[in-house]
């Protein structure tokens, strides 16, 4: 069974200089010839040989990647990928940012890197709302994963407090996303008969990602995760319920400030359950 998505996310606070992964993602400019920002820390960083391979590169359009290698780098390859400059929202900026983490990753896959580095691409110099490109980055990498299991982990690398926030807020949003929309059905569950409703074989999947979501946002470890995901998905009726259960779950993390490693008691899951399958 392949890793759900979130479960091979994370999030963290650093420099994507010093990441010991396959390839780290570099937000470049169409030249590929350096700059600022996160691409002048990545040219110091892997020294005077990355310029010379670019060059040889011819530029990168917006939304587009291109491949490297990382010479003094952790990392064997850079990926460079150019963000669309913000303009307001009206000129396909986030549909050009999307693709920057597609292409990135696509690229990636193509070339047996399993483990990938991105910064915050275009929240810099280029200007795009920071809370709106977190939630775009995460979407686009939780769906290009769902049917990729090449890639094993990938790591959004935050250069302040800031960016650390809006990721795990736009982690959040996902967790308390409405019941998922069978693919069989055309995404209309409110035209579905609920009695012949088809829960779709991965109930477990959803909730496993859900509560590893819950883990990243809180900085938690539930211990007893999987067994967790196993126990609501062997109890709830449909997505929707265990949408329900695993929001519970993450109000209870927050409410009682949990930190650490913390074991859920089987009375909080059986409470939970029942307010999710109202028996
Ligand atoms: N590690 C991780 N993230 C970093 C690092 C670093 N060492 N340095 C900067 N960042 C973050 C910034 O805080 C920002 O959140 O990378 C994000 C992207 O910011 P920029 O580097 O300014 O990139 P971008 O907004 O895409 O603008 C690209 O800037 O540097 C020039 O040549 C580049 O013209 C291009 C433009």
């Amino acid at each position: 069974m392949s890793v759900s998505p979130i479960s091979r996310i994370s999030v963290i606070l650093g420099d994507i200089t010093q990441q010991q992964v396959d390839a780290i993602v570099n937000a470049a400019n169409p030249s590929l010839l350096g700059g600022g920002g996160v691409d002048g820390a990545i040219h110091r960083a892997a020294g005077p040989e990355l310029l010379e391979e670019c060059r040889a590169l011819g530029g990168c359009e917006t939304g587009e990647a291109k491949i490297t290698k990382g010479y003094r780098l952790p990392a064997r390859f850079v990926i460079h990928t150019v963000g669309p400059v913000w303009r307001g929202g009206g000129h396909g900026e986030d549909n050009l940012l999307a693709s920057c983490y597609r292409k990135s990753l696509a690229l990636a896959e193509s070339h047996g890197v399993t483990t990938v580095a991105f910064p915050a691409i275009s929240t810099g110099a280029y200007g795009f709302p920071l809370a709106r490109a977190t939630l775009i980055a995460i979407k686009t990498v939780i769906e290009h994963l769902s049917h990729s299991p090449a890639i094993t982990k990938v790591v959004f690398v935050c250069h302040g407090d800031q960016a650390l926030r809006m990721y795990h807020d736009a982690i959040r949003e996902l967790v308390h996303e409405p019941p998922y929309a069978p693919e069989n059905s055309g995404g209309k569950i409110q035209d579905r008969d609920r009695t012949s409703y088809d829960i779709t074989p991965d109930i477990y999947e959803q909730v496993a990602g859900q509560l590893r979501m819950i883990e990243i946002v809180h900085g938690i470890r539930l211990v007893n995760r999987d067994a967790l995901a196993e126990t609501i998905a062997g109890v709830v009726k449909d997505r929707g319920q265990a949408s329900v259960a695993t929001a519970a779950i993450n109000s209870w993390v927050a409410v009682n400030s949990i930190h650490g490693e913390t074991e859920i008691a089987e009375d909080v899951i059986a409470r939970i359950l029942r307010h999710a399958t109202g028996r």
